[in-house]
């Protein structure tokens, strides 16, 4: 018998009123792990009113008694550490391993974001530094919540970048509907039972889940939602900017991170660095590299390096702990298809893979891509990684900012003078210099240009992304 999950909201699990629910089907055992509630538009009106009329009290508690329910809830998630990490494997197919790792970072995460929030402080500006202003005027600046948050988090880490938007927005007094993924929310709703076992007061957290086609843009659109934070697709996160009224957004998109390798670099150390970046979660992360830009006079070294580590590559079961693992679903694995096809049919060298077996796509990699192939561009968010050879650092820079994306880059050489003035030039949110793209750790900003994002996270951003400044000004007589 499977579980039924239930949606949380005014402190009680509940089953909704639609009758309806959604299975979960596993995307490595091709069976259902179990199903969840599908809400109708009237549930997700109680659950925002519910959580619009617990955001005062919580706001008014102390920000040390907020903080206890939030350590609490760090400690709940690594005592049920294994069970979770099993759960988000077999929903999202992670393997079992990173998804160990994605709880203990997630636990990290809440205590530091807990910390910093505690830690920060206000300002006061005296009226007489500004020309023929008065010492009598003095303003205090604080911080205060924005009011309920809507929380959107992804599948590829349906616990992390869940607990990056709950965990800023609660600790600064937010209260927050949390909209997991569909495929995630089973992961998602296993998050919110750890809350829950703190005795958070009702209302503060609402956990929603259904179809997107009922529930999404009536969220986005919703009068008392006062900031969206979304991870996901560009188009969604294109949808979600159209449709929300007159407020913040927060978004982290796609990526189409490049790496750059100059004739100078390190080129085991790339190729260490790029396999990892591109291919680990069989590439289904935003921060992924997803093109190689490599200088034309190291180029074959670079894909025999590249080439004999991703023939290392386990690929197979997130249970055996595969990097390369089964595809999200099958739909995502005839996209990554299609781009290699494309490439191959328009002249690309296939260096490795181009297997596939249904939704389990083979690393693969390509070799001589150019402009004109779609690989260039869109994103596979799968395990496939194209070289495009370059004749000089400006032509990698020019292919590199030519993107729709500006997530993050990678520049490798030897020279920092070299990598410093490439790394002002390219149109990204960061450039790691000699390391693969990623967020992490946590309390560095993370940001999206383009169509990559919106605002900033890491956790001191994300803090001050969930509140604004209020100014009290002091006329003193
Ligand atoms: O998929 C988007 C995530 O923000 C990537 O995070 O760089 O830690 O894998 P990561």
């Amino acid at each position: 018998m499977q579980t039924v999950y239930q949606y949380y909201s005014q402190g009680q699990w509940k089953s909704s009123e639609s009758g309806e629910t959604i299975a979960i089907v596993s995307p490595y055992l091709k069976t259902s792990i179990g199903s969840v509630q599908a809400l109708t538009q009237d549930e997700v009106n109680q659950c925002i009113q519910s959580a619009k009329a617990a955001q005062p009290d919580w706001s008014l508690m102390s920000i040390y008694d907020r903080a206890h329910y939030l350590h609490a809830w760090a400690d709940e998630l690594l005592k049920m550490k294994e069970e979770l990490a099993t759960i988000m494997m077999k929903e999202v197919g992670k393997a079992y391993q990173d998804a160990i790792k994605e709880v203990e970072r997630t636990a990290d995460l809440i205590h530091y974001t807990v910390e910093e929030a505690i830690h920060l402080s206000g300002e006061s500006l005296n009226g007489e530094h500004f020309p023929g202003g008065s010492r009598s005027k003095l303003a205090v600046i604080e911080r205060v919540p924005l009011g309920v948050v809507l929380a959107i988090s992804p599948f590829n880490y349906p616990v992390n970048l869940a607990a990056a938007k709950l965990a800023p927005a609660l600790i600064t007094g937010n209260t927050v509907i949390f909209k997991p993924a569909t495929q995630g929310s089973i992961s998602g709703t296993k998050m919110i039972e750890a809350l829950a076992k703190t005795n958070l007061p009702a209302g503060v957290l609402n956990l929603v889940t259904g179809k997107g086609s009922v529930i999404g843009d009536y969220l986005i659109e919703h009068d008392d939602i006062a900031l969206v934070t979304f991870t996901g697709g560009t188009s969604t996160g294109e949808r979600i900017a159209q449709k929300a009224k007159m407020i913040p957004l927060v978004m982290e998109l796609g990526g189409k991170d490049p790496a750059i390798i100059c004739e100078d670099a390190n080129l085991e150390l790339a190729a260490k660095q790029i396999v990892s970046g591109a291919y680990s979660y069989s590439g289904q992360r935003c921060t992924a590299i997803k093109r190689v830009l490599v200088h034309r006079s190291v180029a074959d070294e670079l894909v025999s390096l590249i080439q004999s580590e991703v023939e290392k590559l386990s690929v197979g079961s997130p249970e055996d702990n595969a990097t390369i693992v089964p595809l999200i679903d099958e739909q995502s694995a005839d996209f990554v298809q299609g781009l290699i096809d494309d490439a191959l049919e328009k002249g690309a060298t296939l260096v490795l893979g181009n297997k596939r077996e249904e939704n389990l796509i083979y690393p693969t990699l390509l070799d001589h891509v150019t402009k004109e192939m779609r690989i260039a561009w869109e994103e596979p968010f799968g395990p496939v990684l194209p070289i495009i050879r370059v004749d000089s650092q400006e032509e990698a820079i020019e292919i590199a900012n030519a993107s729709e994306y500006g997530l993050q880059a990678s520049v490798f050489t030897q020279n920092l003078d070299k990598a410093l003035t490439i790394a002002r030039k390219l149109e990204t949110g960061s450039i790691q210099i000699n390391g693969r793209t990623e967020r992490g750790p946590d309390h560095l900003p993370f940001i999206g240009i383009k169509k990559s994002g919106l605002g900033i996270q890491g956790v001191r951003r994300s803090i001050e992304s969930m509140t604004r400044e209020k100014v009290i000004i002091l006329n003193i007589n």
